[in-house]
């Protein structure tokens, strides 16, 4: 997310004084008892599975699976590490397997490019080595042709330190997702002194490296490590396929703790290639070429897809005719990481963001999706896109909410292609932004900006009918009275896609940029505080169909030929175990219908269900499958 900093100068800057049986399923394999871990290493499971097992970016016939060996090898040696994958949660019906060896210069990670898998179907998995096996991992390739429904869950900034994650206990709980989309901030470099609300250590000792940023190599793996001893984590992974892009506190280089520390001060401790390098090695992520084609390196041989340049990250994942799935990277060419990016497509002077490569890859992307009839185009994206700022006619200062205020020229190209104002005067529909970063819960249109779009003209604001996931939070967040249109009058037309951020598991919004104001005001007043700056931005920026910045958790996007339906799921962050609560759906149509009852039709806009006369209950998947079985975790 923008820094914290950036936050709180945005605040002032408006006057706001506001207000398990622990699936060692070891059998008589060797003991436990024989391997050694590192000291005081966080732990989640049993030695050497301690991390469990993940797996992503699926494809219609293959998924990487990752695990890490961990325990100490004086010699460094190689540990075979051997997998299977099965139809089943038994795995006794088993498909492929095969062996690779774990080294250190991988940090004793181990990633498998699954391939000759049959599309639309759920795999479970394992791995062993060293005399002992894996907790059983569940996973689900891609569609290659039609499918009913596609859901995938949608989370981002998810801090260790911030939250209990009981969200991502619950989703993976589900037995009906196709793949969760985490947008960036998966592991953060340093805890927000406003919102400690667990350390592994139990205490505030900013000399040790699970409390503090990181200073080295080391310590950046360590982090992962750290966050994959959360069996809330362990289980979310365990259960679903993921796709990752990074933000910034995934690849920040520099020293920059909250906390006091004896390291502050300090400038660079890390590089980009170590922070980046670090991702690739712990997440289950399939690297891409390096020629910036956004094509993925494929690796048919069982041995570790290596990344030939560690610094590209976007990338596309085809879901058959439902729905194209594509990761984009807004974050790495920003000033701090000393890139200079390619900006020839834009005029001269304008700043990028995605760089040429990206953006021309993106759009490529997105129209041959449109052109093959693919019904939604999902972006896994950091940064909230739509506006989220102050009108420049305004003569207000900017507020800073998104590094897409920064970049309005980029915006401007991207929406115009979109609209179909570019070279080729092709429009491309049925865009959804899943994104991340501001903390916040937004449902949106997509408007290049009030200037442009003048008669944008959606209805007045009222206050959302449901409640938060406690009790302070009432009538949680902002929608529009009415969708503004008629059978005769497209009152949003100039919306060219929709965006979709389902605030962030765990790193504080609003509630936390209230307290930090004042320490003294209570939970009550933070909300009545937040409340008033969420109906303000919306009232600058009529494109947000919905905002609200207390709550915190994970979103699900429900996919089928006719709409995309959007659930914002939220739980107690300081309590652990705490239930979803759903505090909002939403949805946008595929097609154009004026005379649909009880309110028109168009696409490319986002509303509250309420407004379509829809009903207000929670979905489900048109399918399920098994889950992998529990285990019991025992982190340390
Ligand atoms: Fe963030």
């Amino acid at each position: 997310m923008a820094p914290p900093l950036d936050r709180r100068h945005f605040l002032k800057s408006l006057g706001i004084g506001i207000a398990a049986v622990s699936l060692n399923a070891c059998g008589d394999a060797a003991s436990e008892d024989t391997l050694t871990a590192p000291a005081d290493f966080p732990l989640g499971l049993p030695l050497p599975f301690a991390h469990g097992v993940a797996s992503g970016d699926p494809l219609a016939d293959r998924v990487i699976l990752w695990t890490r060996v961990t325990h100490v090898d004086p010699s460094e040696s190689p540990v075979r590490v051997t997998w299977e994958v099965a139809r089943d949660p038994d795995l006794q019906q088993i498909v492929a397997r095969g062996a690779q060896d774990a080294i250190a210069a991988r940090d004793w990670t181990v990633k498998v490019d699954v391939v000759g898998l049959e599309p639309a179907t759920t795999y479970h998995y394992r791995f062993s080595a060293l005399g002992q096996t894996s907790i059983i991992g569940r996973t689900r390739t891609a569609p290659a042709s039609a499918v009913d429904n596609l859901r995938f869950a949608v989370l981002s900034c998810s801090s260790y330190w911030s939250s209990y994650w009981s969200g991502l206990g619950n989703l993976a709980q589900r037995n009906d997702l196709d793949l969760v989309i985490h947008c960036g901030d998966y592991i953060y470099d340093y805890p927000d002194e406003d919102e400690l609300v667990r350390a592994r250590n139990g205490d505030d000792d900013t000399a040790l490296p699970d409390y503090r940023d990181w200073l080295d190599l080391a310590e950046l793996r360590r982090r992962y490590a750290l966050w994959r001893s959360d069996p809330n984590l362990l289980s979310a992974h365990q259960q679903h396929p993921w796709f990752i892009v990074w933000d910034n506190h995934d690849i920040d280089e520099d020293y920059g703790n909250e906390l006091a520390t004896p390291y502050d001060g300090q400038k660079s401790m890390t590089t980009l290639e170590q922070t980046t390098q670090a991702f690739w090695e712990w997440t289950p992520s399939r690297p891409v070429r390096a020629d910036g084609s956004g094509k993925f390196l494929l690796v048919d041989d069982g041995s570790y897809p290596v990344p030939e340049d560690t610094r590209l990250v976007y990338r596309h994942l085809p879901y058959g005719p439902l729905a194209d799935v594509f990761g984009v990277d807004t974050q790495i060419g920003l000033p701090g990481h000393g890139l200079t990016l390619d900006a020839g497509h834009l005029p001269t002077g304008t700043p990028t963001l995605y760089g040429r490569p990206q953006f021309e890859w993106i759009t490529r992307s997105l129209r041959t999706s449109h052109q093959a009839e693919v019904t939604w185009r999902v972006v896994n994206n950091q940064a909230w896109f739509s506006p989220a700022d102050v009108p420049a006619s305004s003569g207000l200062p900017k507020l800073g909410i998104s590094r897409w205020a920064d970049y309005p020229g980029e915006r401007a190209a991207l929406c115009e292609f979109l609209r179909g104002d570019g070279p080729d005067g092709v429009a491309v529909d049925g865009t959804i932004f899943v994104s991340g970063d501001a903390h916040g819960n937004l449902g949106s249109d997509v408007i290049e900006s009030l200037d442009v779009v003048p008669d944008y003209e959606p209805g007045a604001l009222l206050r959302n009918p449901r409640n938060g996931s406690t009790p302070e939070n009432e009538r949680a967040g902002w929608i529009h009275a009415t969708t503004g249109n008629t059978s005769d009058w497209n009152s949003r037309a100039g919306s060219v896609a929709v965006e979709f951020a389902p605030s962030s598991m765990g790193r504080g919004g609003a509630d936390e940029l209230v307290k930090h104001s004042n320490q003294a005001w209570s939970f009550a007043a933070q909300v009545a505080g937040a409340r008033t700056l969420e109906s303000l931005l919306a009232g600058l920026n009529p494109n947000m169909q919905f905002i609200e910045w207390v709550d915190h958790g994970y979103g699900i996007v429900d996919l089928t030929a006719e709409r995309a339906l959007f659930e914002f799921w939220w739980q107690d962050k300081l309590t652990p175990d705490s239930p979803d609560v759903l505090g909002m759906q939403m949805v946008t149509w595929a097609r154009d219908d004026r005379m649909a009852l009880p309110t028109p039709r168009y696409r490319n806009q986002i509303d509250p269900v309420s407004l379509h006369g829809m009903a207000t209950e929670e979905t489900s998947g048109t399918r399920t499958s098994s889950p992998a079985p529990a285990f019991v975790a025992t982190p340390r």
